[in-house]
């Protein structure tokens, strides 16, 4: 047999396979995602997602501490509040729960880099992702909200804001109300891409904020399209995003690698609560290798075109990253 092409002859020896690497990641590119709520002395264990915990102010250092050690540099930070109300008071209240954490977190460890989920579910009693009028959720009405958010993220010490709430416009109402009050510099980034999806179920497991009625169907995207996901990544950078997030990461690798071709800024991949819990629950029943599995899931982000990966498995990817067993 002559052959001319043999692909395998550059897949002989673990230096050469290495040397012929396409994907290369490093652990500065993990975004770790944590929920901080209301009391003292928590650390709870999310049932839904074995391993993850919501932290009171009080005991967050000690995991930051571990990030820190890990070689996560960013995190990014959810906050469950002790009240939710209609208007979702919490999320933009001085004195809420990511804003005090904030202030805490970065009195003991100003080298992190922290970006705040900016939305209001997590703050309303109805549990949806804006204020309501009758049994929709106002659009227009909770943009100015969200933006007070942003704002008082970024007064209590947020380096980056990350808007995940779907609602049209939100990007440049943010970006209008930072710039006008002395914020020019800091960065937005964007869940542009963001599906209603059930992925998301541990998550609001987690943060107690699953809708009291109805879906997230009238704002989160259908599934199904994939014109209308580069419609908002193409909507928000116009706004003024710094970067795109495609959420969830697993399903969603068309997105993120058409997205990432057609435009010019970061693009970034989170890796959802739903994404977790299914490797943990089938690692647990000793179905899956879950180091492997961990590993090939975020080299398939990566590779679709992520550069920034938001991940709950962000510490043990940073070392599989430094022992050189992937990236
Ligand atoms: C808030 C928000 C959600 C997630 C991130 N920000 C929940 C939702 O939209 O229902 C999901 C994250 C995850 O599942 O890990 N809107």
């Amino acid at each position: 047999m002559e052959l001319i092409q043999r692909p395998r002859r550059l897949r002989g020896n673990e230096t050469l396979r290495k040397m012929v690497r396409e994907t290369r990641m490093d652990k500065s590119s993990l975004i770790y995602p944590l929920f901080v709520k209301e009391g003292t002395n928590i650390e709870e264990e999310i049932p839904s997602m074995a391993g993850q915990y919501r932290y009171s102010i009080d005991r967050l250092p000690y995991e930051l501490e571990r990030l820190q050690n890990a070689g996560v540099g960013s995190v990014m930070l959810f906050g469950i509040p002790e009240v939710k109300d209609e208007m979702g008071s919490g999320a933009y209240d001085p004195e809420g729960i990511v804003q005090k954490a904030l202030r805490s977190a970065k009195k003991e460890f100003p080298d992190l880099y922290y970006i705040t989920d900016v939305c209001m579910c997590e703050y309303t009693s109805h549990g949806h992702c804006g204020v309501l009028c009758g049994k929709e959720v106002e659009n227009d009405k909770t943009l100015s909200l969200l933006a007070k958010t942003a704002l008082s993220h970024v007064e209590a010490g947020a380096d980056m804001v990350a808007p995940s709430d779907m609602m049209d416009g939100r990007v440049g109402a943010i970006r209008e109300c930072l710039d006008t009050n002395g914020h020019k510099e800091t960065p937005i980034m964007s869940y542009a891409v963001k599906y209603a999806s059930a992925f998301y179920g541990p998550f609001r497991d987690a943060a107690g904020s699953a809708p009291s009625f109805g879906d997230r169907k009238s704002y989160q995207m259908d599934f199904h399209n994939k014109k209308e996901g580069m419609k908002e990544a193409l909507m928000d950078i116009e706004e003024g995003a710094d970067i795109i997030m495609v959420k969830p990461a697993l399903a969603y690798h068309d997105l993120i690698s058409e997205i990432s071709k057609a435009t010019n800024v970061p693009m970034a991949a989170y890796s959802v609560s739903g994404e977790y819990a299914m490797v943990k629950a089938a690692s647990k029943m000793g179905w899956i290798d879950e180091e492997k599995i961990i590993c090939e899931m975020a080299v398939g982000a990566y590779r679709a075109g992520a550069q920034i990966y938001i991940t709950y498995f962000a510490k043990e990817l940073a070392k599989f990253m430094e022992e050189g067993r992937i990236g």
